[in-house]
């Protein structure tokens, strides 16, 4: 992180109560996210990156306070979110803003264009009538959509466009960070491509801070210096893009890179593939030690009776896993050499 934070997350946990089970009806919890730490600095960009029910959601939706946290701190500059009372939130929900992935159900369809960027305006700010017309005309055109849309309804517009109408209405109160839910995985991939450089020019312009969450690992890519990747409600890898992406230190975030394919086949052939066995554990009853010891390819004795801790790695970040302390030595090398070397997994 190059600047002064933005946000700041520390040891966030966050539940749900799911439905009772037993004779006795005791209603039980899922630990979502699990003693979850992130920092981002003002006008940057983190990716957070995991399989599907990792808990990247869940993180985003407490650190907006639009979900309870169990406990941690959450801070947006020097305030405190996660202990802000019901006032002190509708003054935050101004600086604190989120993109859904679909924009098909995230804009309220009986709405204009120009009421549904109105309403942020009327909740939070005092601005009269035609100021807030002219606003919202200046929005339209700086995410590349035609003034003259405000009096058209979501319908009429297509995924692209509506996810531009939803970045929009994010944007209206120039708010300090936007987490951005899978902002472009519904859509095609040239359209991809357009809205992603959007939310580029968007974030130089306005210094907005973001937190994208993924599991498109060439998205985060293009869009993110920095990672984070979840497994099972916990971050087990963070660091620099270029870093995490060239030489993963932990083996799920190998697994990860290692499913996605390389545009180039010569540096396809080279790359070991690492294929998980399993399915991600149920949150209900994560596995003892290191949560990802159930599906790692190197586990050892030591990985079910301890949790991890977390170790600096070379050229920025942090990664956990026994491997790094008590492994076969990797003698300085990366987790991904290691692999090579071995030749523990086989190109699949
Ligand atoms: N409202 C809810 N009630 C109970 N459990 C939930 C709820 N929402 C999510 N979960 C559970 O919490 C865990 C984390 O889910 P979450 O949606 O945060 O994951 P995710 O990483 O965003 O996944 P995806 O990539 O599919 O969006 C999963 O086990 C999920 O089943
Ligand atoms: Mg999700």
């Amino acid at each position: 992180m190059s600047n002064k934070p933005c946000l700041r997350v520390e040891n966030l946990h966050v539940s749900y109560d799911v439905g009772s089970t037993g004779f006795l009806g005791k209603r039980r919890k899922l630990h979502a996210v699990n003693d979850v730490s992130l920092e981002i600095g003002a006008g940057e960009t983190l990716g957070l990156v995991g399989e599907s029910g990792s808990g990247k959601s869940t993180a985003g939706l407490a650190i907006l306070r639009l979900i309870d946290v169990a406990s941690g701190t959450v801070r947006l500059g020097e305030t405190d979110v996660a202990g802000a009372t019901r006032s002190e939130l509708r003054a935050l929900r101004r600086r604190m803003q989120m993109v859904f992935q679909d924009p098909y159900s995230s804009l309220n369809p009986s709405m204009t264009i120009a009421q549904l960027l109105e309403e942020p305006l009327i909740i939070h700010a005092d601005i009269p009538k035609d100021e807030r017309k002219a606003m919202i005309g200046r929005m339209l055109e700086s995410v590349g959509l035609h003034a003259g849309y405000a009096a058209r309804y979501p319908h009429e517009f297509s995924g692209g466009q509506r996810q531009r109408i939803a970045i929009a209405r994010a944007m209206m109160l120039h708010p300090e960070l936007v987490v951005l839910d899978e902002p472009v995985s519904a859509l095609d991939v040239s359209t991809q491509s357009q809205i992603m450089n959007l939310l580029k020019k968007i974030q130089g312009d306005s210094g907005t801070a973001f937190l994208l969450v993924a599991h498109d690992l060439s998205v985060v890519r293009l869009m993110s210096p920095r990672v984070a990747v979840m497994y099972l409600g916990e971050i087990v890898e963070t660091g620099p893009s270029g870093r995490v992406y060239d030489q993963p230190a932990h083996p799920y975030t190998a697994a990860l890179i290692s499913a996605v394919p390389f545009p180039d086949p010569e540096r396809q052939r080279r790359v070991n593939r690492i294929i998980l066995g399993g399915d991600l554990p149920s949150p209900m009853s994560p596995p003892s030690g290191c949560r990802f010891r159930t599906r790692c390819p190197f586990v050892m004795d030591i990985c079910s009776k301890e949790a991890p801790p977390k170790v600096a790695v070379e050229g920025g970040g942090l990664a956990s896993c026994h491997l790094h302390a008590h492994g076969p030595k990797l003698g300085g090398r990366s987790l991904n050499d290691f692999i090579r070397d071995k030749q523990i997994v086989s190109a699949a």
